[in-house]
């Protein structure tokens, strides 16, 4: 599989990622979907809608601070830190499903919070926003206009931020090789970001060690972990450069 990127790497200059829980599952952080997956044991119409919060936003929220405690202590793996290295070798931007802020740590310049991000807080109600890097400890939090917090993530019936969506979007039509690792692409949009590329005529690479929804379309597929697969992949550019 790699000979195959081996052998086209001279048409590879603009490189897009897609990538999900999967690629900071070797970083400790846990999957949604499959096995250990945390909407095994959680259910996620109870914690990631805006009904579920407003139903209750205690709950939510006690969820989402444990979830903030362990993304705090998380570092980015071998595969966040290849994805950064490859910016060396090629215009390389990152779509991610993740809100983890893991790739932005590992030093990648380009990245597009499709999800939004854990440390972002904003008003349930009026246009406040603020990012808290420390433990929350009053739960709901308020906002000064009195109405309550809310992590400022995208949840289940939700938009995404239409802006980066729409940067997404040009970046996916005009990529000459997506890699799409980690994600189950069960989630919508962001699973027709590889239809997007394949439309600019873009060589697909899925990383993942099941198989997924989207396989059959794939160009090439690696059958192993992110933290594994993705340095070999990024020394094929820096051997040819
Ligand atoms: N390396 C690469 N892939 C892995 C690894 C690993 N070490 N471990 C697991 N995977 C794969 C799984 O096989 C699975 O296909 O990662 C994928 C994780 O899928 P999901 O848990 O569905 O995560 P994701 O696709 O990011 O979910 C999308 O769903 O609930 C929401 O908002 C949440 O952004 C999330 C969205």
């Amino acid at each position: 599989m790699f000979d195959l990127i081996e052998d086209n790497i001279h048409r590879f200059k603009k490189i897009v990622f897609v990538t999900g829980a999967g690629i900071s599952q070797e970083s400790g952080i846990p999957t949604f979907r499959g096995k250990d997956g945390l909407w095994r044991n959680h259910d996620a119409m109870r914690l990631a809608t805006i009904d579920a919060f407003y139903d209750n936003p205690k709950l939510v929220w006690e969820w989402y601070n444990e979830r903030r405690e362990n993304i705090f202590q998380a570092h980015p793996n071998a595969g966040h830190k290849a994805i950064a290295e490859l910016e060396k070798y090629a215009e390389v931007v990152v779509l991610t499903q993740n809100i983890d802020g893991l790739h932005q740590k590992s030093g990648s310049s380009r990245v597009l919070e499709l999800h939004g991000s854990i440390v972002k807080i904003k008003c349930s109600v009026c246009d406040y926003k603020e990012e808290i890097f420390r433990e929350i400890s009053k739960l709901p939090p308020l906002c000064k206009c009195g109405n309550v917090l809310r992590p400022d993530v995208v949840w289940f019936g939700e938009l995404l931020p239409q802006e980066v969506w729409k940067n997404a979007i040009n970046f996916a039509n005009n990529c000459d090789l997506m890699i799409i690792v980690g994600t189950s692409l069960v989630v919508s949009p962001v699973n027709t970001l590889p239809i997007y590329a394949k439309q600019n005529n873009a060589t697909l690479v899925e990383i993942n060690p099941e198989h997924t929804v989207m396989s059959e379309n794939m160009d090439i597929i690696i059958r192993n972990t992110s933290a594994e697969s993705i340095p070999k992949l990024v020394s094929l550019f820096k051997n040819k450069s």
